[in-house]
């Protein structure tokens, strides 16, 4: 029997897709490999993934990359982890320049090692009039902390009542559209404390694989998938 490959719309992608990258170290340990390998091949992902996603022209990518908790990992991988990203920044930035990528980051980078924090900087300035893709990474990022530093920003300023878009501009995600979807990868089916406010209305999708695992071909599955999705936001619509 003849059955119809499903095909990608390209007119009705998400604009936001926010990744929780999950399943490096059992990645790596299924292999027989230190969880350190499942990160370095993890950040090859990050790379590949970014890439398609620019093809698609998907305008925001969030990727979650260290969580405000992941300080509670040994002080070994929490340190092989913050190299990795500086060398991820610093063999990238000329490639986010070439292709009008603009990096921004969600969470407190100022407690990150300094050569690494400000690496961030350099390259958040760097990059900030670009806007082909936006690409916004997690790290050092909680979600919790981030709505209570807006709280406390806003009570700093003086503010007393605030709107949802006032809220919202004391967020890490200033500006930003919410994801319209969450991918999160190695089977885990929670938010670990991931864009509290923003996944109000993110269509959520899980996948077994693991991050390093997880390629164009199961993008464009995550993508057909939500494609189906009817978003309704509280109101009624025919599907
Ligand atoms: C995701 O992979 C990367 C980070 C959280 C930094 P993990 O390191 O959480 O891998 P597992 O979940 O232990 O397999
Ligand atoms: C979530 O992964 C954080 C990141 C992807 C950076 P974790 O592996 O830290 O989450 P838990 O501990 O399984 O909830
Ligand atoms: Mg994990």
């Amino acid at each position: 029997m003849f059955i119809k490959k499903e095909e990608l719309n390209l007119n009705t992608l998400p604009k936001h897709i926010a990744f929780i990258i999950d399943g490096n170290g059992r990645w790596a340990k299924k292999r027989g490999m230190p969880r350190s390998f499942g990160h370095k091949m993890g950040m090859q992902t990050v790379k590949k993934i970014v890439t398609d996603c620019y093809d698609l022209g998907i305008k925001v990518v969030s990727i979650f990359a260290f969580s405000a908790e992941n300080w509670k990992r040994p002080k070994k991988e929490v340190d092989y982890l913050f190299n990795l990203f500086y060398e991820y920044l610093t063999k990238n930035k000329s490639l986010f320049l070439e292709k009008n990528i603009q990096f921004r980051v969600m969470g407190d980078y100022t407690k990150l090692p300094k050569d690494l924090s400000d690496e961030i900087e350099s390259v958040i300035n760097l990059t900030k009039n670009n806007s082909k893709l936006i690409l916004n990474i997690g790290i050092n990022y909680g979600g919790q902390d981030e709505i209570l530093r807006a709280v406390n920003l806003a009570i700093k300023d003086g503010k007393e009542l605030l709107t949802k878009e006032d809220f919202e501009n004391y967020l890490f995600t200033k500006n930003l559209s919410n994801p319209d979807l969450i991918i999160r990868t190695s089977g885990e089916e929670r938010l670990s404390n991931f864009m509290l406010w923003q996944c109000a209305y993110s269509e959520l999708y899980f996948t077994k694989t693991y991050w390093p695992s997880f390629n164009k071909k199961q993008l464009e599955k995550a993508l057909i998938n939500y494609q189906k999705r009817n978003r309704k936001f509280g109101a009624i619509k025919e599907e």
